[in-house]
Parts: C-alpha cells; structure tokens; sequence
C-alpha cells in the first residue's frame, strides 16, 4: 500500500459524506452529485489544455460584454447537458447564457453557476474554477423572478477549483467541507469546517484600478499600505490571482481580504462582479466558514436580487477587514 492509500484509507469519499447528509432532501443530494460530476468532466479537459485543443478564445461573446474562451464555452456545455438530465432540476442560469434554461418541469431545484471563473487565466495555466449555487423552486411555471433570491436562501453552494490541487469546496449550510481529487478521479473529505481567521495581514484587490476607486476604498488600502506606522498598526502583505475562486480558497484556508470594488468609471455599473454567478455562492462558503461578505455597505446575503446578471461590489474576507472597508463607507 502506498503513503496516499494509507492516508486515504481513513478518510471519506466525497459520495459518503454526502450519503450521510441525510438532514437534506435526497433531490438535493442529487442535485449537488450532478454539479459535481460535470465538474468532474470540465476537470478532465483543464488537465489537458493545449492536449485537447482547449485553450484559446471561442470568438463569440456572452450577455456579459466579455469575449468568451473556448473552455467558458465547453464548462457551461457540460454543465447544461449534465443538469438537464437530473429530474430534480427544474432550471439553471449560466454567466454565459443570455437568459435561464428550463430543464424538467417536475424538478425541484434551481441551479446558478459561472461555468469557467478566471477566464484571463486559462492559457496560462493558472488556477480556475467552477462556481455554483442551489435554489429551491417556488410553485409556478418557470420564470426569472423564481431565480431572484436573496443569497441567504441558498440551499447549497460552493466550487470545484481547477488547482494545484483539484479541490471540491461544498456548503449544505452546516459548514465547509474540502475535498481533494485523488490519482483515481474520486473526491476524499480532506477538510472540515476550515474556519476563517477574523484577523489577518494579507489583502487582495486589482491596484490597476486604484485612479478609479471611490474616496473609502482610497481610504482603506492607503491604511494597510501604510504599514506598522499607519493607523492600522501592522504591516499587509498583498496578493492577485485574478480567479476569484483561487483567491477566496487562499482566504478559505489562511484567511484575507478581497475587494472588487465599484469603479467610477461606469457609474452604472455596481461594480464588475456577478451577484448570482459569484459573489452570493462564495458569499455562502465564506459567511459558513466564519468569514464576512458585502457590497461594501450591507451583507451580500441579505440582497434582494433584481436581474440575473446583476454585478455587485465585492468585499469578503476576514471579518475585522470588512467590517472596517464598511465603517469607512459610513
Ligand atoms: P470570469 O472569468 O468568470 O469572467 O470572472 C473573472 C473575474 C474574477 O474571477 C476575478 O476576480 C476578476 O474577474 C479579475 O478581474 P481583473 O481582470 O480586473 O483583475
Ligand atoms: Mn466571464
Ligand atoms: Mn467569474
Ligand atoms: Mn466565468
């Protein structure tokens, strides 16, 4: 027996952990499985790359305004075909989709994903990830209001984060649980309850934008660039991945803060990130690991949802750094 089987000998399979998950409804159970399993899928063709002719721009575009990469493309192919085959599914919306697709009429759940995130970072094998969230399903024929719910009404939530290390990171609303892709394709339970510490010294934010920033997120990053010698009292140490899914990981695991704030230059805009794709599923993960997340002025979670492409301003984290990102926007 080799060291991983060993270790692995002890440890859940990511299938019996959620068998024991009996406080669920089965649908949801497996609604959550399918998810997983065209993860599984989408991860076969990121380990290939440039091998499976993967790599490289799709030349179309999505509902976004953003140029889609062929992988953004196969992701969210994968993801339908799997979900439309779940009879517990009744519909899902996609970052690259224009509008929702209904699945199966007697279906239960919804699901919400952003099939590829961190696009910029495909080509040049930096980490990516999958990203999704479970709604329940109101009564009635499928409309986009059923879709238009706060993020504290998540029934599931998490990411697949195509790393490293290949790492299922899943919420039922009792925790976080971590699990990791071993050499045979099989998710073992690797972490549980990791909890996000609510001081740290490490920050991330797109400083390339800094010129466009309103005056408290000015404010903030000028406090922790100041150093031991500023108002904060400690030095900061900054890290950018540009996959928000890498960065909330690095948070999940060591603690952080992240801000994608909202930019001046399209006063229209709330800011660059989706509020149903992104910022309400890893809002989840975050809030169960102890962490806080908000537009900078109310708990994301609490948002009442107006389109399904809707952006938001992001600030997750640590719970001392967002609480003082939202002081200082007063
Ligand atoms: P996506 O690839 O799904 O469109 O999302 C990319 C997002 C997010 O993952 C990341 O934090 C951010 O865009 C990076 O933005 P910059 O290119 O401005 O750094
Ligand atoms: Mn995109
Ligand atoms: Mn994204
Ligand atoms: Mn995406």
């Amino acid at each position: 027996m080799n060291l991983m089987e060993n270790m692995e000998k002890n440890m859940q399979t990511f299938q019996q952990y959620l068998q024991s998950q009996n406080q669920i409804a089965p649908e949801l159970r497996d609604t959550v499985n399918s998810v997983v399993s065209a993860c599984l899928k989408i991860s076969a063709n990121v380990r290939l790359g440039a091998l499976a002719g993967v790599l490289g721009e799709a030349g179309t575009g999505n509902v976004q305004g953003e140029a889609q990469k062929k992988l953004d493309v196969i992701a969210n192919q994968i993801l339908i075909d799997e979900l439309k085959q779940n009879p517990n599914v009744a519909g899902l919306a996609s970052e690259e989709e224009d509008d929702f697709v209904a699945c199966n009429a007697q279906g239960e759940y919804l699901v919400l994903f952003d099939p590829l995130d961190g696009s910029s970072n495909i080509d040049v094998n930096i980490s990516i990830g999958t990203i999704f969230s479970i709604l329940k399903k109101d009564s009635g024929s499928l409309n986009t209001e059923h879709f238009l719910q706060k993020g504290s009404q998540q029934v599931a939530a998490g990411y697949v984060l195509y790393g490293v290390q290949t790492v299922l990171v899943l919420t039922l609303k009792n925790g976080v649980n971590v699990f990791t892709l071993d050499d045979k394709g099989v998710f073992i339970q690797t972490h549980t309850n990791p909890q996000i510490p609510e001081k740290t010294a490490e920050f991330a934010i797109n400083a390339s934008n800094q010129r466009h920033w309103e005056t408290p997120v000015q404010q903030y990053i000028g406090e922790l660039l100041a150093g031991e010698t500023g108002a904060r009292g400690k030095n900061y140490n900054m890290r950018w991945v540009a996959s928000m899914v890498a960065e909330v990981h690095r948070i999940l695991m060591r603690g952080g803060v992240f801000l994608y704030p909202k930019d001046q230059r399209d006063p229209s805009k709330a800011g660059k990130l989706r509020l149903m794709y992104e910022a309400n599923p890893l809002g989840l993960v975050v809030e169960q690991a102890g962490g806080k997340i908000t537009n900078a002025r109310k708990n994301m979670l609490e948002i009442q949802p107006t389109g399904l492409h809707q952006r938001v301003a992001v600030v997750l984290g640590s719970a001392e750094e967002v609480e003082r990102v939202r002081e200082l926007h007063g």
